[in-house]
């Protein structure tokens, strides 16, 4: 007899939530995406930079010299001084391959612009073209809409998605903790209790239970999260009132959720500022920022401060460029005193990033102006004296030509800029560091299974076996992947390892969930 398919309920539809449902759904379950807002897509859909790949054929294609342990040394100089679970960072390089040819195929996206971020020490962050008829193609975006599409034709009836769907409580079975050799002592988890907004109800909230074989929660991070428990405001309060480039769904519902019922939560002080969110001119005191992605910076953009001088290797860790940027002293004018400095990209640049993208930001959404020479650059920064750009940019130039810059020691340039300022139009932005990416949440085992961690809080008082000192426990029936997650990234995420991450860890996930993960 054949057993009935297992039920698997998705929390978020971001990237990894999508994963999730795909590889659960293609290893025989039916699953449910609980999505929060009225669409799929989530934070994941406004990263621009591309997901880290390491030995993909785009990169053997472009002659890309590579290697895992390089990709490996630079996660854990990035993550040094946070909680990185070796497990989990050589799961993360070692599939990264493997997870962006799945993504390519499955999206039929060529994911083959090649960009050098910051702490990469090889080219490995994979993005698109514009398209051929000169429209910007968001990797982000095109990726999440692609999942979409392919989840509509290939798994109807097998994926749900429910949106406007607020996941308010893990159910778990009932019972007294406890645990018998190699088995969890806590209980499973057996679905959730989530509100559901409905449309056509003109707002109507309803409160709704699923069961289910096993839960995965893929909710995503903490960055917007002023709820009244707010885990921003527990963990780093000092940074609350700095403004986000995160969409206002990301509340650590799931991280809050989880710790709950048990699961232990790591990292979670560890809080990424990303150095370039925009500073919309018009409105600059906004709370949500657009993101300046990093590719601009890994494409050959350069940042100046207010007074028209570099001050930092732009393809240093995040945490440093942003450091950089907190400590120039000036604040934007209206922004209610955010430090800021200017993202400067010259034409070489400006084709390296996508004109059409570039054009996106500009014209559509006015976070770019254009100079044609260094003169209206200078009047648009207010640098009184123009001689100071151009003193800057010979520096520059000569430092791109040593592939050496002295004063902040860069050492990788991503194109050429003339000292005399003739390879503009210039293209120039404000940018000022922003709350990005939370490096804390649930911990996970290799297989995604959410576990508690502490083998004093797991140990169950009634047992006779107490003295078995455990360095983790899955919580039955629970996994995680992204951004809820702990103990992948350290203290401080490479750009790019966040779209990894999804695909990586939301695939185990789903393989585990549906009774496949090995
Ligand atoms: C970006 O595009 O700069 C953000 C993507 C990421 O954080 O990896």
């Amino acid at each position: 007899m054949r057993a009935d398919p297992k039920k698997v309920i998705v929390v978020g539809g971001g990237l990894a939530g999508l994963c999730a449902a795909i590889e659960s759904a293609t290893q025989g379950a039916t699953v449910v995406v609980l999505e929060k807002t009225d669409a799929p897509g989530g934070n994941s859909a406004k990263a621009t930079s591309g997901i880290n790949g390491c030995g993909t054929h785009m990169q053997a294609a472009q002659g890309v010299d590579d290697d895992l342990d390089r990709f490996l040394q630079d996660i854990r100089a990035s993550g040094a001084g946070g909680i990185s679970q070796p497990e989990l960072t050589q799961k993360l390089a070692c599939a990264s391959a493997e997870a962006v040819h799945w993504l390519a195929a499955v999206t039929g996206l060529d994911l083959d612009v090649l960009c050098q971020l910051g702490g990469h020490s090889a080219p490995r962050t994979h993005r698109l073209h514009d398209s051929a008829d000169g429209q910007p193609v968001p990797v982000g975006f095109a990726v999440m809409q692609r999942l979409q599409e392919h989840i509509a034709h290939n798994f109807r009836g097998r994926i749900t998605v429910i949106n406007n769907a607020c996941a308010t409580e893990l159910l778990t079975a009932k019972g007294p903790e406890r645990y018998f050799k190699g088995k969890s002592l806590r209980p499973s988890v057996i679905g959730v209790r989530f509100t559901q907004t409905l449309a056509e109800g003109g707002g109507q909230v309803r409160e709704q239970q699923h069961a289910a074989d096993a839960v995965i929660l893929a909710a995503g991070g903490f960055c917007s999260d002023h709820t009244q428990r707010s885990l921003l405001a527990e963990f780093r309060p000092e940074l609350k009132d700095v403004p986000s480039t995160n969409g206002a769904f990301a509340t650590g519902d799931g991280l809050r959720m989880a710790r709950d019922i048990g699961a232990t939560l790591v990292g979670m002080d560890k809080v990424q500022l990303h150095p370039t969110g925009f500073i919309d001119p018009a409105d600059p005191a906004a709370a949500t920022k657009y993101l300046g992605p990093e590719a601009l910076r890994g494409s050959g953009g350069i940042l100046l401060t207010p007074a028209g001088e570099r001050f930092v290797d732009e393809l240093a860790l995040r945490s440093d460029v942003s450091a950089a940027i907190r400590t120039l002293g000036s604040n934007y004018p209206g922004s209610n005193g955010l430090p800021f400095a200017y993202c400067l990209l010259n034409k070489p640049a400006a084709m390296q990033f996508g004109l059409a993208q570039l054009s996106y930001y500009r014209d559509r959404v006015g976070l770019f102006r254009a100079a044609a020479s260094i003169e209206e650059l200078a009047a648009l920064m207010g640098v009184a004296d123009a001689t100071v750009l151009r003193h800057t940019l010979r520096r520059y130039s000569e430092a791109c030509r040593d592939k050496r810059c002295a004063t902040t020691g860069k050492s990788v340039f991503p194109c050429a800029w003339a000292a005399d300022g003739s390879d503009g139009p210039f293209e120039l932005a404000v940018v000022t560091p922003c709350l990005h990416y939370t490096m804390g949440g649930v911990a996970i085992s290799g297989s995604a299974e959410v576990v508690t961690v502490n083998a004093a809080n797991a140990v169950d008082n009634s047992s006779a076996e107490q003295d078995l000192t455990w360095q983790s426990l899955p919580i039955p029936g629970l996994y995680a992947a992204g951004e809820v997650t702990g103990g992948v990234h350290g203290a401080n995420r490479l750009g790019g390892n966040s779209l990894l991450e999804c695909v990586v860890f939301g695939r185990i996930a789903g393989a585990a969930a549906s009774g496949a993960g090995g």
